[in-house]
């Protein structure tokens, strides 16, 4: 049988062939192929590793396994963002109306908190009626009109990726450079893109916590693109704390609005604005940094960045009200604030924990099918390196309940620690990394 000979070779070290990965892929996904042989060939790989070819080979049965975007009638630059996640990563809903404002059209492919990161689509639910689960049909139609949709991995696009998915989670092999590169890059190689930036994170709250691990999957991804043709330019940024003050669904899309409006935290924009100066850039539309950020500065204090969204908002059967009064989002029924324990310097703000204090709130998910309550999380105003007062309040908790806030200050005793001296934070963004490698990131 094709699976056990392929498990066996991997298992010892050997390569797999173009051709095996696709009949390996197709097999699993009509169901010849049990998800324990899978289990056992993901493990074989995480332990082998794939080289790049193999690596390639994989990316593109992945990418075959589902229909593609067709955008090549649409004449304007055509640029996603991906990020390999995080907590309080909301720079998605500030940038894609921000940059398709501005003429650059985003077909923005998103995915579901699971773990201690949260997801972009579960931050949109958090807008009443808003639908992600857009055909590749009706994202097409959309982008054609307004310049940008922002939707779900529907099962038309690269099917394989979300059933193995789910198997690597669920059989610790998502760490996987290759496995890691070759899924994200099959769904965004099949949204028919002119270019592609990416933010790759680093340090404790992502999957990849070195910066030589993060270098290596960005040089992995920059190259899968350029032999197809999409110029993919990659940032490293920072995430040893979360991104922004606020860590939870409703509460982001708040954030990610004001931001809109120009009230965004400093960190979020810093990023935010780094990441759209890139597409700008790869879109020919900024000659360089400084040009971009003058541009995209304007697109906010003009307000056309937050009338796209509520564009998009509208187009996708969401009320576009929450943008002028961002109240109408679900809000939480208890809400406390979180006091500094004792004075000294915040040390450290340790986003996996602030991430299963939000699970465990309710607003994560630990498995794939649950559901998540929109409006609970918490708003850190306190950063690493920042003096604090003992019962100074550094955060607030939203909760559902009494037992909700309990659960959400023990999370944040966890999480923030205040100490007599504190390690200097990771760099906000600390490399570009091109086809031609890795420079360092200098913050003007
Ligand atoms: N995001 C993805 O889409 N795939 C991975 O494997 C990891 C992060």
């Amino acid at each position: 049988m094709l699976a056990i000979r392929l498990i066996e070779r991997k298992r010892d070290g050997g390569r797999i062939d173009p051709g095996e990965w696709r009949a390996l892929l197709g097999a699993y996904i009509a169901g010849h192929v049990p998800d324990y042989q899978m289990a056992a060939f993901l493990m074989a790989v995480f332990f082998r590793g794939l080289d790049r070819e193999e690596t390639s080979a994989l990316t593109d049965a992945m990418l075959r396994s589902g229909g593609t975007l067709d955008l090549h009638g649409i004449p304007a630059p055509r640029i996603d963002k991906h990020s390999t996640g995080g907590v309080g990563d909301k720079v998605s809903l500030v940038l894609a109306p921000l940059v398709a404002s501005m003429g650059i059209v985003v077909p923005m492919m998103s995915g579901r908190g699971l773990g201690h990161t949260g997801g972009t689509l579960d931050k949109l639910d958090a807008i009443p009626g808003f639908r992600s689960d857009l055909s590749l049909a009706a994202a097409r139609d959309q982008l054609e009109r307004i310049g940008c949709a922002l939707l779900g991995q529907s099962g038309e696009i690269a099917p394989v990726d979300r059933k193995l998915y789910a198997l690597r989670d669920a059989t610790a092999t998502v760490e996987a450079i290759p496995l890691i590169a070759a899924s994200i890059m099959s769904k965004k190689l099949a949204e028919g893109l002119t270019g592609l930036v990416l933010d790759v994170k680093r340090g404790s709250g992502s999957f990849l916590q070195t910066l030589e691990r993060g270098l290596e999957l960005a040089d992995v991804m920059i190259s899968l693109g350029a032999a197809r043709g999409c110029p993919v330019v990659a940032l490293i940024t920072a995430m040893d704390r979360p991104l922004g003050r606020a860590c939870g669904n409703a509460l982001e899309m708040e954030e990610a609005i004001h931001a809109l409006r120009g009230e965004g935290p400093a960190d979020l924009m810093e990023v935010t604005y780094a990441l759209a100066a890139e597409m700008l850039m790869l879109g020919g539309l900024a000659n360089d940094r400084g040009d971009a950020k003058a541009k995209l500065e304007l697109a906010i204090a003009s307000g056309q960045a937050a009338e796209k969204f509520q564009e998009i908002i509208e187009a996708q059967g969401g009320n576009p009200a929450v943008v002028d009064d961002p109240a109408l989002l679900p809000q939480a029924e208890a809400i406390e604030l979180y006091r500094a324990p004792r004075r000294g310097l915040v040390a450290q703000i340790e986003p996996r924990a602030v991430g299963r204090g939000i699970t465990a709130l309710g607003g994560g998910r630990t498995r794939m099918e649950d559901s998540v309550d929109p409006a609970v999380g918490f708003v850190i105003t306190a950063k690493p390196g920042d003096w604090v007062e003992a019962g100074e309040a550094v955060a607030t908790v939203f909760a559902r309940d009494e037992a909700g806030l309990r659960a959400g200050a023990a999370a944040l005793r966890e999480a923030i620690c205040i100490a007599d001296e504190a390690e200097p934070p990771l760099p906000l963004i600390s490399h570009r990394v091109t086809e031609l490698g890795a420079e360092s990131y200098d913050t003007e």
